[in-house]
This record gives structure tokens, sequence and C-alpha cells, in this order.
């Protein structure tokens, strides 16, 4: 007769068991239980775009599968994708890219994954502006690094370089912006930004800036992205982009980073060994999403106030 093994309970690594899981997606969850039985929920706990991703992006994932396109690709994307991305940037923010710069992810929550455990060590400070989506902690903690908050209710959710410059210490290693921020959706000015990026490149503190809400500002801001920073505030930088927001895209799970070449490698070999590569087919969509028309787009989101015209997050 067999014996029944004892229970015994999981023995959880020192790195996982120091990370909350995340609250956002556990509300989408209880959310769900909800409506199953049958409630009337409206769910704010993850961002959710309230329209359907645009036919020509779904007409192009459509073409991708029938054409073939449902292979592992290289771990940085397909040429197409990541041409997409740098004609997106020449024809946004007048900026060249070179590929060794570009990656596709698996979501922007991969590109701000692969872009902190490439580069932190136990030990090492990533500082970041309260309040703050809750992701970025757990990122920095799974990593072995600290996060260090600043605290910004006086100067009502705004970041400045001035908050930075005394949170910084000699165990300062990075910095995790972002704006159009999450939760408090405040954008930091232009002015303000090119400050904060002088401060942080005079003291050699490396940068995240996670672009996920790159279009949802509201006049008087205008859409700003640090990719448009002069190339000597680039050296330590790396973009986190999206398409999940701007596009409803939210399940496709697509994003990517633009970092110098050298992080970009680092990032990649962390990338070789955790998902291989983004999606082959939603990677078509993605190229589409920047590079397709925008006739079939909701108009509200054509607009220069998207929310007053209809389209907004839950
Ligand atoms: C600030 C911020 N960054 C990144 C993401 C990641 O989005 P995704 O992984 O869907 O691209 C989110 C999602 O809610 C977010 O709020």
């Amino acid at each position: 007769m067999m014996t029944k093994p004892a229970a015994t309970s999981f023995p959880v690594s020192n790195n996982v068991s120091k990370m909350q899981p995340s609250s956002t997606l556990a509300a989408m969850q209880a959310a769900e239980a909800l409506r199953a039985a049958g409630v009337n929920v409206v769910d704010f706990g993850a961002g959710e775009p309230d329209f359907d991703t645009p036919d020509n992006i779904k007409q192009a994932a459509i073409e991708a599968m029938r054409a073939g396109q449902t292979k592992y690709t290289p771990t940085a994307g397909t040429r197409q994708l990541q041409q997409a991305i740098i004609d997106f940037y020449a024809r946004e923010f007048g900026v060249e890219y070179e590929r060794s710069q570009v990656m596709g992810t698996s979501g922007g929550k991969q590109a701000v994954f692969n872009a902190v455990v490439s580069l932190i060590n136990p030990g090492d400070e990533v500082l970041m502006a309260k309040p703050y989506w809750v992701t970025f902690p757990e990122i920095v903690v799974f990593a072995g690094g600290t996060p260090v908050f600043i605290e910004t209710e006086e100067t009502g959710f705004l970041l400045n370089a001035d908050q930075i410059e005394q949170a910084i210490t000699p165990r300062t290693r990075l910095i995790i912006l972002n704006s159009p921020s999450n939760p408090s959706g405040r954008v930091i000015p232009t002015a303000e930004f090119k400050r904060i990026m002088e401060l942080l490149t005079e003291r050699g503190i490396y940068v995240i800036s996670d672009e996920c809400y790159l279009r949802f500002v509201y006049p008087p801001a205008q859409v700003f992205s640090a990719a448009s920073l002069p190339m000597e505030l680039r050296s330590r930088l790396c973009i986190a982009g999206s398409f999940s927001k701007t596009y409803a895209m939210t399940g496709w799970r697509m994003g990517y980073t633009l970092a110098p070449r050298e992080w970009t490698q680092a990032m990649l070999k962390v990338q070789s060994h955790s998902t291989s590569n983004p999606n082959s087919i939603a990677q078509r969509a993605a190229a589409e999403a920047f590079n397709g028309h925008k006739s079939q787009w909701p108009q509200c989101w054509l607009s220069t106030q998207p929310d007053a015209d209809g389209c907004s997050m839950r």
C-alpha cells in the first residue's frame, strides 16, 4: 500500500517571497468573479481603454497568421517591428534610433522588468515618486535592490529635480520616471523633465522613463517623450513603451524598449532566457499600430481632447 506523502508547504524562494502579488490584477480578478456571479461591476483596477483594438490592427494580425508568421522571431522582435518603432520615433519626435537600441517585449511590464533586472545589484537604491505604479517596487525588490520613495504631496504629486537631488545617496543607481503618471495622471513639464535629466546625467544615475501613457495628456500639457532630449542626456536612459493603452491592445501583450546598445544587449540576454520573443502575431499588429493608417480609428482618439470627446480609461 502506498503511503501518502506528508503535506509540506512550498519552499518559495527568497526573491519571490519578498514580492507582493499585483494588487491591480487581484482587483481585476475579484471584479471578474463578481461579474460571473451576476453583479454589475465597473473595474478601475487595471487601466483598460474603453474602446476596442482598431480594425486595421486586427486585420494585420489576421494577415500575419495567414502568411505563416506563427514561428519564433529574433529575441528583439522582427525587423518589421523594430523598423516600425524606429520610424515612429523619427516621425513623432525627430530622433534616430538604431536597431541595436530597440527591442520588442511582451508588454510594457516586461520592458520595465528587463531594464531593472539587467542593471540592479543587491544594495543598489532605486528612486521612484510616490504615488507609484504597484509593479515598480516589486521588480526592484525581486532584483535585490532597495526602492526609495520620493514624497510629492507638497508639490501636488508633481516630481521635480530638487526633490530628486535630496533623495540621491552614494547608493542611488537608477530612477524610474513615469510621466504621465499612473496613478496620479500628473505630467512633468518638458523644461522640468530636462532639468531632471541634466541632474541625473551629472550624477551618473540610470533612468527608466516609463512612457506607457505617452498620449494620455490633455491641454495645456503636450505629448512628450524623453527620446526627444539631446543625445548627451540620453546616455543612461531606457524608454519603456507599451502598445496596451494608446491602441487598446492590453490583451495582446506588446511593449518595447529604446536604450543604449550595451543596456539593450543585457536586456536581450534576460529576455532570451525568459519569454524568447514577444508573440509573433502581436508583433505584426503592433507594427501596424505604429505605422498603419488611422482612418478607421475611433474619432475621439484622434481628437486633441480625447477625454472630452468620449475616449477614456477605466
Ligand atoms: C505605469 C505603467 N507602466 C507599464 C504598464 C504596463 O502595461 P503593459 O504591460 O500592459 O504594456 C502599466 C499598466 O497598467 C502601467 O500602469
